[in-house]
Parts: structure tokens; sequence; C-alpha cells
């Protein structure tokens, strides 16, 4: 068993993002550890560890320590060919890759650039954490950026925050990375939520922007292009340069995010390169103010 005493915490941003030295992923945790952990995490939101080689039963039994495991979302029917894969063999794993074999692709949202967004923040019960593993990296691009929401809510201005207290938003997936939502037609077989556009943190208690660009498609009870002024705002404060870590992956690479108080994106990358990640969630609950 390893011990908490050898793990160290070093900060990669003012924004977000820490790097965890002295654990090996792949073997069993003792409680303190996972204490040590949580509490880096909740610190610091985004979690790298570099240089790990974790099978895929080892990333799922790392990610247990943190909860329980999400299932990967099933799309519906007239959606499927964006979200599955065909050498995705684990309900709980996604593979976030570009590749194809035989013209088939491998995974899903492996394709370059997207746009900022919340894991599964379109269902009742957005995930917890996600966990991903680099396996295979363009020359370059292809970076994930992480925006701490706890500095975007508190960046706020006051008549913004107080207009929108107890206003919900509209989350909405149609399985595109960089495009807007389209909710000017029937969305009823579209995957959607409404969730408050601030959230209180379960387990900090502190309080979040809970909107992104990709998926947040309406404030509700608000005329459309109210509403959209105002969102476009929420991006632009939550897109802020001085929020953000932007992580440039190294082959080995392990990250851990929390959804509730982050969103990441990804940069562009060359079209015809490799890239290849593997990603575990934990379940998340529903939101509330
Ligand atoms: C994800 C995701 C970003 C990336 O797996 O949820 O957004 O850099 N990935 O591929
Ligand atoms: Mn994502």
């Amino acid at each position: 068993m390893q011990d908490v005493i050898d793990l160290t915490v070093t900060p990669l941003s003012d924004a977000c993002g820490a790097e965890i030295k002295g654990v090996d992923v792949t073997r069993p945790l003792s409680q303190r550890t996972v204490q040590a952990i949580k509490h880096a995490w909740a610190k610091h939101l985004v979690l790298v560890f570099r240089g790990q080689a974790i099978t895929q039963d080892q990333q799922l039994a790392f990610a247990s320590y943190f909860g329980d495991l999400g299932n990967r979302k099933k799309a519906p029917e007239t959606l499927r060919s964006r979200a599955e894969g065909i050498l995705q063999d684990n309900e709980k794993v996604l593979l976030v890759s570009n590749i194809k074999v035989d013209g088939q692709p491998i995974g899903a949202f492996g394709e370059g650039e997207f746009w900022f967004h919340i894991d599964s923040g379109y269902t009742a019960r957005p995930y917890k954490y996600t966990f991903l593993h680099a396996l295979e990296l363009p020359s370059t691009g292809g970076n994930t950026k992480f925006s701490n929401m706890y500095k975007a809510y508190e960046a706020l201005p006051a008549a913004l925050k107080q207009g929108l207290t107890g206003k919900k938003a509209l989350h909405l997936h149609e399985y595109k990375r960089s495009e807007k939502a389209d909710i000017s037609g029937d969305f009823s077989g579209i995957p959607h939520h409404y969730h408050p556009v601030f959230i209180t943190h379960p387990e900090t208690g502190r309080k979040s922007l809970f909107v992104d660009r990709l998926m947040t498609a309406l404030i509700d009870g608000m005329p459309a292009n109210e509403s959209s002024a105002i969102l476009e705002q929420l991006y632009e404060i939550g897109e802020r340069r001085e929020f953000i870590y932007e992580h440039v992956w190294q082959l080995g690479d392990f990250l851990m995010w929390d959804n509730r108080c982050t969103i990441h994106a990804r940069t562009d990358f060359p079209k015809h390169e490799r890239r290849l990640l593997r990603r575990c969630t934990v379940q998340g609950e529903p939101l509330f103010e």
C-alpha cells in the first residue's frame, strides 16, 4: 500500500490544476492517500499525474475510489453514429479518438476543436468526475483547457448575479463538438435537462457558474434574444484567460477533473494525426442552487 507521505501537490496555474507526484495510480490506495487526493482535488479542481501506464481495468479501479462509475451515455438512434465507436467494449469507458479502422471510428468525440462544455451536463445527474488517460497524441495541438467556474461566478457583475439567481438554463446535447445547440425546432427527442445557472457544489459548498458554450441553449423563462445576450456574457466570463489552465498532453498523462466547478475544451490539431484517450467517469447527482 502506498503512503500519503510520498504525495506532493504542485499547482500548475493561478486558475486551477495541480500535478500530483508520488502516487502510482495502478496500485491500491490507502484511505489516507484517497483523502489527500480528494483534498487536493477540492482545492485545484483538475489533477494531473504524469508518466502513468494504466490498463483499462486499473483506470476503472482507481476511479472507483471516488464514487460509482458512470455509464457511457447512449445517444438517441438518429444521433448514434456521432457517439459510438467499434472498440468500446466496456459500458463504463469512452474512447476519445479520431482513429478509424476500416473506415469505422473506434471511439467518439475525437476530432478537431471541442468547445467548452460540461460532461453530461445535459442529463439530470451530470458526472461528478471525469478521468482521462493519454494513449496516442498528435505532434501538436489537441490541448485540453479547463476553466475554474468558481472564479467565473465570483467575477460576475453584481447585477447579473442578482438577475440570474433562481434561474435555470436548458442544456442540450446534439453530439456536436463546435457548433451551438439548436433549439429552433422540436428538441423533445434530443437529450436535454434544465439546471440552475448557479449551482452550489455539494462537497465544497461553494457557488459555481454552471453554463457552457456548447450545450447551454436557453435561460428558462427569458425571451430568446435576451437569453442569448446574457449567455454570451456568461460564456465570455467563463472563458477568460485568467481562469484557464491549458493542459499540453504527454503520453502517459492521467487527468481527473471535477465537472461541477469546471468547464473544459480542446484545441484543434492536425486532422491526419492520431489521437486516443481513454475516459471514464463517476456518476453524479441532481444539482441545486
Ligand atoms: C472528454 C473531453 C477533451 C479532449 O473526454 O470529455 O472533453 O481533449 N475531452 O479530448
Ligand atoms: Mn468532455
